[in-house]
């Protein structure tokens, strides 16, 4: 059974963007692959974080990770935290980084620019981290969206890099991107991605939205002054964006919705499309404020922590064995 790992921040509400991009991936993935899914609190904390939101965010991620519908009978879900051998491999892979690759990666330069001059290196050394989060369950398949593309190379860079030094202990991972939704872009700027971490909460529809915040959000979406219908990224970034999300929500084929709304206006996509969201979202909303209250939460935490730490650090002892860190 091919093995599948991902993982999402607890930084915040999640937004359409990860349950387009990330979540609705995973559940597909159940049912045939041996899957890990993982709540990043440590890479949350390369940028402040007021503890006690972490902690609920934390616990609310793992909500909607069931809500969404992972079933915690086929799948290992757990906290970083919780797994020790994540920052071990972590540091043991920052010694094989370069700082110059790291400075390339995107997500830092634009992380670090809103850090002033006082940049936490935690912000540099995250895609080790993330790189330790991925080789320690010998992943095949990592789905994430694309803004994640260049870390997943970077960490198969990093597997290969050991691999070739010490001996084989990695499996080289493979990026999947979803087929449609790899990136929803903000409402109100559709030059950036919609973010958990965006202020203007205009621009981010979240999992959580009551259906009337859903219906002003994508009212309010910037579109252009043109009044067709029609596919055109670099023209027509906003109404490509609400196509793209009309798209991944119903299956349907971006040439199919375009024939659909031929001769008809913007109002009327945007009235359809407020109401496949909160369809959409809807069951999700439900079984989340059912789990949040339960103390099921903990037990499937704790029993997740306990698996992936028995595979993580037989991966770990491997690595140290290799490099000559073990005694034996
Ligand atoms: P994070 O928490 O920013 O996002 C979680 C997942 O959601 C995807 N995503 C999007 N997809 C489409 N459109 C968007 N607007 C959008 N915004 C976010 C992300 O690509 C991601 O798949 N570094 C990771 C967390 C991480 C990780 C890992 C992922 C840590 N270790 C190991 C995979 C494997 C991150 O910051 O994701």
């Amino acid at each position: 059974m091919a093995i599948v790992f991902s993982g999402i921040q607890p930084s915040g509400m999640l937004t359409l963007g990860n349950y387009v991009g990330a979540i609705r991936q995973f559940v597909s993935y159940q049912e045939k692959h041996q899957c890990y899914f993982c709540i990043v609190n440590q890479h949350a904390i390369t940028v402040p974080q007021n503890s006690e939101e972490l902690r609920k965010n934390s616990r609310s991620l793992a909500a909607i990770y069931l809500a969404a519908g992972l079933d915690p009978e086929k799948v290992v879900l757990f906290i970083q935290s919780e797994v020790p051998a994540h920052v071990q491999l972590g540091w043991i892979l920052q010694t094989l980084s370069y700082v110059g690759e790291l400075e390339r990666m995107t997500q830092y330069k634009d992380k670090s620019r809103s850090q002033g001059s006082s940049i936490p290196a935690g912000l540099l050394t995250y895609p080790p981290l993330m790189a330790a989060d991925i080789l320690l369950y010998h992943t095949d398949i990592v789905p994430v969206g694309i803004d994640q593309k260049q870390h997943i190379e970077l960490t198969r860079d990093l597997a290969e890099r050991f691999n070739n030094r010490y001996a084989p202990v990695f499996t080289i991972p493979e990026i999947q991107l979803p087929k449609v939704g790899a990136k929803i872009l903000s409402l109100q700027d559709p030059s950036k991605k919609m973010s958990k971490s965006d202020p203007n909460r205009l621009g981010t529809i979240s999992l959580l939205d009551p259906p009337k915040e859903i219906e002003k959000k994508i009212k309010r979406a910037t579109t252009d002054s043109d009044t067709r219908i029609y596919y055109d990224p670099v023209n027509k970034p906003g109404i490509s964006n609400l196509l793209t999300i009309y798209s991944a929500l119903t299956h349907k084929t971006i040439d199919e919705i375009e024939k659909e709304y031929q001769g008809k206006g913007y109002g009327h996509l945007k009235v359809d499309l407020a109401d496949i969201i909160v369809q959409a979202l809807s069951p999700l909303q439900e079984k989340y404020y059912h789990l949040i209250e339960s103390s099921t939460l903990d037990n499937i935490l704790d029993r997740g922590a306990e698996k992936a730490n028995q595979v993580a650090t037989k991966t770990l002892s491997a690595v140290e064995h290799a490099i000559g860190l073990s005694r034996k």
